[in-house]
């Protein structure tokens, strides 16, 4: 009879309360959430913030879709989407960021590394292996202006042995998260025969003007400085700027490379560098007042926009 009674009953429907709140139910509404407020990447971003929050791989939060989450982490996750929703990067709240496979530490004073960077990278590999094939068992020098978080000189470690990297940023901030992102990656340096050595300076102020170097890589600052109020607020008001600005017209540090660089190289040396994707023509023009550069090419991305741009000082 009870029974009966049980089974005829209409079901209530359940108030939806927070308690309620799942891993699967919790990225639906911030994936909304962000659609409507940052919707560059919307569901990947809730997913970072989320796995952020729970410590765990990013496809864990597939296999535990039906874990509900408690109190203290969804007030962790609360505040990180509100932040996320004002315009802070990701990585600036997960405090990391994948650039070629590899996990870096970023923070507020670094910048974070794009995916933009990643042809420079392969440039890089590929012209240093050239140079590995003429001159074997001979250890590469190369210098680096700019380092951030030490995505360029890391990535290159993972590709390549007998490596010795200088490499250079302004401020002592930055380069203690790329001193923690090499120790973080140990296993690229010594074990495959790889130095980065990281100094601070002003530009190549400090870098040994007899270096003799084989290779300078360098992913400049290149934003006009009156166009960085303009970028999406992410980039303009959460990046540093001194990662960004290049100076009036955005070329102040191609100008100084141009000049300084042909006295660092060895007479074969190469400069590999990253350019905005509009700056080709400005930066052939420039390139007429620097005669010591015998060859000059500019490398496109898969989108098809030029984004390298790689300097000799032999013709080739
Ligand atoms: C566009 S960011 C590149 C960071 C990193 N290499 C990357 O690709 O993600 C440019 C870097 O140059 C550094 N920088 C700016 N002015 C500098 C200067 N005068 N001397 C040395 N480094 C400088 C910035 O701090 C920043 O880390």
């Amino acid at each position: 009879m009870q029974k009966q009674q049980l089974q005829t009953e209409t079901p209530k429907p359940k108030a939806v309360t927070i308690d309620q709140w799942t891993i699967a139910s919790i990225l639906n509404w911030t994936q909304v959430h962000f659609e409507k407020t940052r919707p560059d990447s919307p569901r990947l971003d809730a997913e970072l913030l989320l796995a952020s929050v729970l410590d765990c791989p990013r496809l864990d939060l597939y296999l535990r879709a039906d874990q509900p989450l408690n109190e203290q982490e969804r007030g962790a996750y609360r505040e990180l989407v509100q932040q996320r929703a004002e315009g802070c990067p990701v990585a600036y709240l997960t405090g990391e960021k994948e650039f070629w496979s590899l996990t870096l530490e970023v923070n507020k004073s670094t910048l974070i590394p794009r995916p933009d960077t990643e042809t420079l990278v392969e440039t890089a590999v590929e012209q240093i292996r050239k140079w590995q094939k003429t001159n074997p068992e001979t250890t590469c020098k190369i210098a680096e202006l700019g380092t951030g978080t030490a995505a360029i000189p890391l990535a290159l470690c993972s590709e390549l042995r007998n490596l010795d990297i200088i490499t250079v940023d302004c401020s002592a901030e930055i380069l203690a998260v790329a001193s923690r992102n090499l120790q973080n990656h140990e296993s690229l340096l010594s074990p495959r025969n790889n130095n980065v050595q990281l100094v601070e300076s002003n530009l190549f102020s400090k870098i040994n003007p007899d270096a003799k170097l084989d290779f300078i890589v360098s992913n400049p600052p290149y934003i006009p400085t009156d166009i960085i109020k303009t970028l999406q607020i992410d980039v303009s008001q959460y990046e540093p700027h001194a990662a960004l600005d290049g100076g009036p017209d955005g070329l102040s540090f191609y100008r100084y490379l141009l000049e300084t660089a042909p006295g660092l190289l060895t007479a074969e040396g190469e400069m590999l560098l990253e350019i905005g994707f509009d700056q080709e023509i400005v930066l052939t023009s420039l390139l007429d007042n620097f005669p010591e550069w015998k060859s000059s090419a500019f490398l496109p991305d898969l989108q098809g926009n030029t984004r390298v741009w790689k300097l000799g000082k032999q013709a080739s």
